[in-house]
């Protein structure tokens, strides 16, 4: 946690007025919430646990170290279990079978709750934001304690605060912000790597996609923030960042001074110490060449792009809203693998939107093979209430949707497969980052590419980069050795 953080909110004093400005109000609000946990620790006799369940994506994890800084800063202890103290859903809602897990979870948290009186549980994040859930949760989920959104999850803290003050559920969402709170506390998962978010928000509207409505419009963070923060956790043994943004190629566009993302790059890439640097995720109808060209001359940057295609077919494209065609993806990603021939291109796909044919599928399984994707994620197609797709009328068949995603699937896994084959033998750098989870005489790394290596190795090497030869290819990584 950062110093400088810990310092000023110590410094606080909680005889005057509540402040109005962030960040010292949840300054305030976390030394007040400190003061609160130790009360409660001397009535119990023991620490407070809590645990954080995160769904979606890397947004997502992200808020989720920033619940935890504020929890571990009041002083909770974190706990493996979802029967905790303080217990927290950071939840997900790109798809229906994000929803119904949280659904899930909540009964079973109901019973830890009936046998520990002090549990506390709260729910945040998209799924949050969206209309209907609240009621629902009202109706169904009485003993929940505590909801809010997506753009006041600054202001935790406060909200935490009002929950232990106030009986019953604290519901707190909002619509939208365009506010952007710095400098609160957060806890990295690992200490070696770390995201950082450059912008919130997405003004896309692809038309299947809820995210435009659940966490609002675009807004990106001054450069000076991000580089302010990048130095601090550089300073603190990070060697590995990666860039958060529903479009980072849209990063800059709305600042006082704007500034493109190949510009925001070519400034990370000069903080000193830090030595490998991700980005996610690439819309490719605003990929510039000025990004491609700092890509390909960057030490820095690694060898790894995720451009999510979505459909092959120019026809669900357009109903899709994405703004690019077929021919014009494949222009694009021809270009990149000519500039840089050892990048992996990724990408997300889609089969099921309303009016898809097999036909279509067929397309984008063309793209697949023709794009040689070195992974893909493919989903099948949720409708998402209140976004354009889900009003088409031609949503297609269940039977129809699982015939072209497995086809398509099959494709994409032996695409895959061959593209790992491609780097058999050769040496790599891989930064180590744990114990491999079914044997520990191994470590597992990541190459610069995304791709997976395990080898032999002691512990004390985590978090470094090391060289390592990758074997033999075992499907979707390699079995390797330190050299
Ligand atoms: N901003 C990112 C994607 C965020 S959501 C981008 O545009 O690339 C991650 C992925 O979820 C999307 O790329 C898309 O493939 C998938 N997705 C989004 N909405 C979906 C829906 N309604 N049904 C199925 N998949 C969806
Ligand atoms: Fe969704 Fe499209 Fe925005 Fe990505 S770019 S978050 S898919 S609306
Ligand atoms: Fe899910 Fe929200 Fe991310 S809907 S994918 S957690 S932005």
């Amino acid at each position: 946690m950062d110093k400088e953080i810990v310092k000023a909110i110590d410094t606080v004093d909680l005889s005057k007025p509540v402040p109005v400005s962030e960040p010292d109000r949840q300054y305030y609000f976390l030394k007040k919430l400190k003061a609160f946990v130790k009360e409660k620790e001397e009535e119990y006799g023991r620490k407070l646990t809590f645990h954080v369940t995160t769904f979606g994506c890397q947004m997502n994890a992200r808020d989720s170290e920033k619940l935890t800084g504020i929890l571990e800063y009041a002083g909770y202890v974190s706990v493996e279990e979802e029967n905790a103290d303080f217990v927290i859903f950071n939840t997900c809602t790109v798809r229906d079978n994000a929803n119904q897990k949280v659904y899930g979870r909540l009964g079973e948290i109901k019973g830890f709750k009936k046998k520990n009186p002090h549990m506390k549980l709260a729910l945040c994040g998209c799924m949050m934001q969206e209309e209907g859930v609240i009621l629902k949760l009202k109706e169904s989920y009485p003993f929940v304690d505590l909801v809010f959104g997506t753009h006041n999850i600054f202001k935790f803290a406060e909200l935490l605060v009002n929950s232990y003050e106030a009986k019953g559920m604290i519901v707190d969402i909002w619509k939208d912000t365009d506010q952007i709170v710095e400098d609160l506390p957060t806890e990295r998962k690992y200490p070696f790597k770390s995201g950082i978010n450059i912008m919130f928000g997405c003004n896309n509207f692809c038309s299947y996609c809820i995210v435009p409505y659940v966490r609002g419009r675009e807004r990106s963070r001054e450069p000076k923030d991000i580089i302010r923060e990048i130095e601090g956790l550089v300073k603190d043994g990070v060697v590995e960042i990666m860039l958060l943004g529903q479009n980072v190629n849209s990063y800059g566009k709305n600042l006082e001074n704007p500034m493109s993302f190949a510009q925001l790059l070519q400034e990370v890439e000069k903080i000193e110490g830090l030595e490998r640097i991700r980005f996610m995720t690439s819309h490719p109808k605003d990929l510039s060449e000025e990004l491609i060209q700092v890509m390909k001359h960057s030490k820095k940057i690694c060898r790894h792009l995720h451009l999510p295609l979505q459909a092959g077919s120019d026809r669900i494209l357009k109903a899709m809203n994405r703004v690019y065609s077929k021919e014009q993806y494949l222009a694009l990603a021809k270009h990149i693998r000519e500039e840089i021939p050892d990048i992996a291109i990724t990408t997300d796909l889609i089969v099921g939107f309303p009016g898809e044919t097999l036909e279509d599928v067929e397309e984008t399984i063309e793209v697949v093979k023709e794009v040689q994707f070195d992974n893909a994620f493919t989903f099948i197609y949720s409708k998402r209430t209140g976004t354009p797709a889900a009003a088409m009328e031609n949503q297609v068949p269940k039977e129809i949707v699982k015939e072209g995603f497995d086809k398509l699937l099959k494709v994409v896994q032996d695409t895959a497969r061959e593209r790992v084959k491609l780097y058999e033998g050769q040496v790599m750098e891989a930064l180590v980052e744990e114990v491999n989870e079914q044997d520990d005489t191994l470590l597992t790394g990541r190459l610069s590419n995304n791709t997976i290596v395990h080898f032999p190795g002691e512990r004390d090497l985590i978090g470094k980069i090391v060289k390592v030869k990758l074997n033999s290819c075992q499907g979707f990584y390699y079995m390797g050795e330190i050299i």
